[in-house]
């Protein structure tokens, strides 16, 4: 290398799954028919009514920078989301529009952690949370959760695992990899369990939307100085868009707006133009459609794992995923991801990727491919478990 890497910057890890992606997309390319079972975003094309919207924001040169908390008219529609889906006055002022969930994410830890604190977080979780905190010399505190704890933090975990140097707790939910919903009342006590130790609450709510059992409830509902992350990625269905939002106390709003300009300037404006109509009654149609699709592929894959024997006491209640116990077939799923692509094509991602605790032991299969897709995989685990 012809320089040297910040310390920062070399402790940051990739996704350990990158590899066995590119691997997957040459068998591809060498005419082998792999399932993909390792995206984490929905298959479908951006709903048509948003992709009109962005055609006229084009075609109207609507194309320059725009506020850096995002356009008046999106934080307003995001405010009346709020009011429609959960009954929730959220002013406009509180809402930020961000470069998808991970900026805001970034920015929110930012605000949160001076260098050497921690955020506490499930372990399995989203890998890039660690990294974003790696790179603002603040620490992660992983605690190790299981299909007892529904695989999230609890109340009594946060109050076992409270350190002097503890800033905050973050929740994901649904959660990736393992679809996990923090209920109402475990919600309500968290949120008390972290104020009473003086610490922030930070919840992804990214997967809402997607939940196949029960809506889940925002934590605005239960406590309104929580920070809340979402995005237009998952059940909006515009990853490539790159748009999401936060939601702050409103005194934070300021603070963050503040680190918004510096960071992005302002969000994508097109995307901005095109995420006004993800709310409209025709596109809401389209996506609810959508969600129900999810659910039958949810449905199929757990009952065709579960009598393979993978080990999925809870069935997952949300988000596009299923992290699958596969103690029974080896002690190493990284390895046994990386023969199950190269001798059965079916490409999915190691739990190695999403932390530590009992990471060899779990496969998470996306359902982000179609219903044949999806049998088809099952076929060839069968055949490949029981010959
Ligand atoms: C839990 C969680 N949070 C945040 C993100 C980032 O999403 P985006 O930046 O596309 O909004 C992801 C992406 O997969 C995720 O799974």
């Amino acid at each position: 290398m012809g320089f040297e890497p910040s310390q920062r910057v070399a402790e940051i890890e990739s996704f350990k799954v990158m590899d066995l992606l590119k691997r997957a997309k040459q068998l591809d390319a060498e005419g082998f028919d792999v399932v993909h079972m390792e995206a984490g975003e929905p298959d479908f094309a951006t709903a048509p009514p948003i992709a009109e919207a962005a055609k006229a924001a084009i075609d109207t040169g609507l194309t320059q920078y725009t506020p850096a908390a995002g356009i008046p008219e999106l934080r307003q529609a995001i405010s009346d989301w709020y009011q429609q889906r959960y009954n929730l006055d959220i002013s406009p002022e509180r809402i930020i529009v961000t470069t998808g969930a991970s900026s805001a994410l970034l920015m929110i830890f930012a605000l949160l952690t001076d260098g050497g604190q921690s955020f506490m977080m499930a372990d399995p979780g989203y890998p890039c949370n660690r990294q974003f905190l790696r790179f603002l010399e603040a620490k992660t505190q992983l605690v190790s959760v299981d299909a007892e704890q529904n695989f999230q933090l609890t109340s009594e975990l946060v109050k076992q695992n409270w350190q002097t140097n503890t800033a905050g707790v973050l929740l994901a939910s649904p959660a990736n990899p393992t679809g996990a919903v923090v209920h109402r009342d475990e919600l309500a006590e968290i949120a008390m369990q972290v104020k009473n130790c003086g610490g922030s609450l930070v919840v992804d709510e990214l997967y809402h939307g997607l939940t196949y059992e029960q809506d889940t409830p925002s934590v605005l509902e239960l406590d309104q100085n929580a920070f809340v992350i979402n995005s237009f990625s998952k059940y909006f269905g515009m990853t490539g868009w790159r748009l999401g939002w936060l939601v702050a106390p409103m005194d934070a709003a300021p603070e963050l707006e503040k680190l918004a300009q510096n960071l992005m300037i302002s969000p994508h404006t097109v995307s901005q133009y095109a995420a006004l109509a993800a709310f409209k009654p025709e596109t809401i149609q389209i996506l609810e459609q959508r969600k129900e699709e999810f659910r039958k592929r949810r449905d199929l894959l757990v009952s065709g794992l579960r009598e393979l024997n993978f080990d999925l006491p809870i069935t997952p209640e949300g988000a596009f995923y299923v992290y699958a116990g596969a103690q029974h077939l080896t002690d190493n799923t990284f390895d046994y991801c990386w023969s199950l692509l190269e001798e059965d094509h079916i490409a999915t991602t190691p739990g190695r990727d999403f932390g530590q605790h009992r990471c060899d032991q779990f496969i998470r299969f996306s359902y982000t491919t179609g219903l044949d897709r999806i049998e088809l995989a099952l076929e060839r685990l069968q055949k490949r478990i029981r010959g």
